[in-house]
């Protein structure tokens, strides 16, 4: 049963553990399309009001205390869409951060990006290097945009870093560890993910953090990303809470 905002449990901080709060939470934000189709508007209208999910969770993940958020907003493969929505897409990480930067800036959000820069167009590479640059100092939530990734290009990039490494003579086969790969990936220097978090029913990862996700606690809801409201993250905080991680031990 789809499990819409106005039946969801009212779950709010209150019923959360303060010391066990997600360092490291990736979502990916689906359903866009799907919610505006259902109200008989166009998909674009779907992504429009994506954007004001992106405010919203970022501003409860800042509240709880998180410290990384990964949030993905166009893969490798989105560039296959009808040229229009790929165009109007591009605009939103510049039409968010004109209205939010300076929020996120009071907020000591530290904006990131996770993704391959030379296919973006300028004014989205420009807005979100502006936002970057102005927040690299921050110390609170790093909001990480995965803008044109794949966790396949990733990977073939950082094995091709270290087949470079073998060549020149600096690293023999045998020495190769999962250290020489995590620290060629786009996420060298953060924490893996410790949830990810999936809308709209879709079960499957699309591509994203296909390493970093490993040992990595999974919820998924059938509600639109456009729905998704900050108790539904908070019932997804919960139910992390919940689990017992093991990493294959016992
Ligand atoms: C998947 O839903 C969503 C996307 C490919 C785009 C996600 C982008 C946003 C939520 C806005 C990003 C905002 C900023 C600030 C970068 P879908 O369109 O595939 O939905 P569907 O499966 O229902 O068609």
């Amino acid at each position: 049963m789809r499990a819409f905002f106005s039946k969801a449990p009212a779950t709010t901080s209150q019923t959360l553990d303060t010391e066990n709060i997600p360092q490291h939470i990736a979502i990916i934000m689906d359903g866009n399309g799907r919610w505006a189709k259902s109200r008989g508007l166009p998909r674009m209208a779907g992504h429009h009001s994506g954007m004001k999910t992106v405010k919203r969770i970022t501003m409860a993940a800042e509240r709880l205390g998180v410290k990384y958020l990964t949030l993905y907003a166009f893969s490798t493969e989105n560039w296959k869409r009808p040229k229009a929505e790929v165009e109007f897409l591009m605009k939103l990480p510049q039409e968010f951060l004109s209205i939010e930067l300076n929020e996120l800036i009071e907020k000591n959000v530290q904006v990131r990006m996770m993704g391959y820069k030379g296919d973006l167009p300028d004014h989205t590479l420009h807005a979100v290097e502006e936002a970057i640059r102005k927040t690299a100092n921050n110390t609170g939530l790093v909001l990480n945009f995965a803008l044109n990734y794949g966790s396949r290009k990733e990977m073939i990039e950082a094995v091709r870093q270290i087949g470079y490494s073998v060549q020149a003579g600096d690293l023999q086969p045998d020495e190769i560890e999962e250290s020489h790969l995590a620290n060629h990936l786009l996420t060298a220097g953060m924490p893996d993910p410790d949830l990810l978090i999936r809308t709209s029913g879709e079960l499957r990862l699309s591509n994203f953090m296909l390493w970093q996700l490993a040992y990595s606690e999974m919820w998924f809801t059938d509600v639109y990303w456009p729905e998704f409201a900050e108790e539904h993250f908070h019932e997804a905080i919960q139910e992390y809470q919940r689990r017992a991680r093991r990493y294959g031990g016992l």
